[in-house]
């Protein structure tokens, strides 16, 4: 059996469509497009939601046609139409939306709105041969949890930040120090030219048992760092920026090894039969949090599993192969299909602190 489908994702500062077939059993990306707003976000800091709400509406249908032709196929091959219905920010989701109802009105085709979580958290089974339960560490500029992943539509959040995520705290360490934007590959750079041990930084929450972290006291730690060696020297030497860069990301890797270690506690418990650790978001690019994961597993007896980056951060790719799981159980929405800033893939678990005076954002 063949099913072909389109996925649009555009919940961030990345427009991307992809087209995705699966054909028995086996997942082929036929078509990833990624136009990446960057350039526009640059001189801000960070990602204006005005200004991503408007680059997804003036790029959203070049990007689906894009997908389309460069998979060779015509819309109406297509099976169903895949989209990124949250969470995320509003006006990009809804730009993605309501491209995706109007190709759905226009075609017939059934419509498929998918958890943008959900899509980084299968992406393991798109990209190599990953049986479930597995536990996947999510880090990325917005997200930081940890979820069991069950099955397609079963996730177990055991733990995540309860305020900063980790692409946070770097793009902020970066700003802090004087480092370009996107700042996680500028503090990775300096730190490697740095001295971890000069400046002594907090491993917040290492005293809690449980798999939750919190990196907004680090980066005051940071900041007071930084003030102690500009009040003394009146400016920052590039000795100085990575040495602080290198304490950070040793920081930020400690705690991140050690959360990750509790987190394997409570999933091997479930007895898996092939145990896996999986990542996925922007921050898993970083080589000292990946030797650092790839070392832990590696004591543990665990498989860990990192997709390529193209497949690690936002894509349409992972929206398409989510979206393939409702197909193939006969399930779609209809034109009243809602955007949602926040949609927690696990309503059961308690909403984090910090995670937003409305409730729980992911
Ligand atoms: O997953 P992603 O592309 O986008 C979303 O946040 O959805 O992640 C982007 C984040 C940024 O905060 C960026 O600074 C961080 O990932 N990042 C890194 C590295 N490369 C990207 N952080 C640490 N080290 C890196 N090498
Ligand atoms: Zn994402």
């Amino acid at each position: 059996m063949t099913r072909t489908i389109l996925g649009i994702e555009s919940s961030c500062d990345d427009t991307a469509a992809a087209v995705v077939r699966q054909l028995d059993g086996k997942t082929a990306i036929l078509s990833s497009i990624v136009f990446d707003q960057g350039v526009l976000h640059a001189a801000f800091g960070g990602v204006v939601p005005e200004i991503a709400a408007r680059a997804h509406a003036e790029k959203i249908d070049h990007c689906v046609e894009q997908a389309l032709a460069q998979a060779g196929v015509a819309l109406r091959d297509c099976d169903a139409i895949a989209v990124t219905a949250g969470p995320g920010l509003i006006g990009g989701v809804l730009s993605g939306v309501m491209c995706a109802k109007g190709l759905a009105a226009a075609t017939g085709l059934p419509l498929i709105g998918v958890n943008h979580l959900a899509g980084h958290a299968l992406t393991p089974r798109l990209t190599d041969d990953v049986n479930f339960p597995y536990l996947m560490l999510l880090v990325s500029g917005g997200h930081c949890q940890f979820l069991i992943v069950h099955d397609a539509d079963r996730f177990k959040r055991i733990g995540g930040t309860i305020d900063d995520a980790p692409g946070e705290a770097f793009d902020k360490t970066a700003r802090l120090l004087g480092l370009p934007q996107p700042g996680g590959p500028a503090v990775e750079r300096a730190a490697a030219q740095g001295d971890p041990n000069r400046f002594a930084l907090p491993r917040p929450l290492l005293d809690r048992t449980d798999c939750d972290m919190s990196f907004s006291g680090l980066k005051t730690a940071l900041l007071r760092a930084r003030d102690g060696v500009m009040t003394a020297d009146l400016s920052l030497t590039a000795s100085d920026q990575a040495d602080l860069a290198a304490g950070f990301q040793a920081a930020m890797t400690d705690v991140l090894r050690a959360k990750t270690a509790r987190a394997l506690d409570l999933y091997v418990a479930l007895s898996p039969t092939e145990p896996v650790l999986a990542v996925a978001g922007g921050v898993a690019a970083n080589g000292a949090i990946r030797a650092a994961l790839t070392d832990l597993c590696a004591e543990r007896d665990v498989r860990f599993v990192a997709p390529p980056l193209s497949l690690c951060t936002d894509n349409a790719a992972m929206i398409a192969f989510a979206g393939l799981h409702r197909l193939a159980r006969g399930d779609s929405d209809d034109l009243t299909l809602s955007a949602r800033p926040r949609w927690p893939l696990d309503a059961t678990a308690p909403a984090m602190l910090g995670s937003g005076k409305k409730g729980a954002k992911a």
